[in-house]
């Protein structure tokens, strides 16, 4: 059977938390993502994202979680840089919170991807953007954002105070 992608409300993604962070964890180790993991701080992070009007996309093969997707706003209270508000109008862009697919590089992220832009109130969300590690890059996800999903790096939105990320987006 092919892999599926649902959407999830918080409860469907509540239910499977430990396949979650257990890909989290596993990514974590095994590529280039350089987030380290302090699980209640993840979840907290991604129920946070739903608390704000967000939901997930999760990837399920044979009865089995194999990746998911939070989004949510940007404009949740998070500090944005000067070079985002200042371009973008932030009530309407989306965010990309947390991304994770087992067994990268089989097109899973595309078609979630595709799945997420088809479906979004196109309405309400006019920008869809990310935020990656820059420093150390993560060189798979900077790849697959900026030649597969074709989303641009924000200039001067390295993320403070850290300075170790950085901001994409894309209108859609
Ligand atoms: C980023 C991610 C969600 C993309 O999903 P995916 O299913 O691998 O994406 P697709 O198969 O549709 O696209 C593949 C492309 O992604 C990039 N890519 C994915 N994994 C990569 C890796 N390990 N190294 C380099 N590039 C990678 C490449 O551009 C690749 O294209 P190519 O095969 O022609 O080189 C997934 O790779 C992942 O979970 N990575 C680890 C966790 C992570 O970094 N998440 C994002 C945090 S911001």
């Amino acid at each position: 059977m092919p892999p599926t992608i649902t959407k999830a409300d918080l409860n469907l993604f509540l239910s499977h938390q430990p396949d979650i962070l257990a890909i989290e964890r596993d990514l974590i180790e095994n590529s280039s993502s350089a987030y380290l993991i302090d699980e209640e701080d993840e979840m907290d992070f991604m129920v946070d994202a739903f608390r704000h009007g967000g939901y997930a996309y999760l990837v399920m093969e044979n009865k089995k979680l194999i990746g998911f997707m939070v989004v949510g706003p940007l404009d949740d209270g998070t500090d944005l840089p000067d070079s985002v508000t200042r371009s973008f109008p932030v009530q309407n862009c989306l965010h990309i919170k947390m991304m994770y697919i087992k067994d990268t590089s089989k097109g899973m992220g595309s078609l979630m991807m595709e799945k997420l832009i088809k479906e979004l109130d196109k309405d309400k969300w006019k920008y869809l953007f990310v935020r990656t590690w820059v420093d150390p890059p993560n060189e798979g996800a900077i790849s697959f954002y900026t030649k597969r999903a074709g989303v641009e790096m924000v200039p001067d939105s390295i993320v403070e105070p850290t300075k170790t990320r950085q901001y994409f987006a894309k209108e859609v």
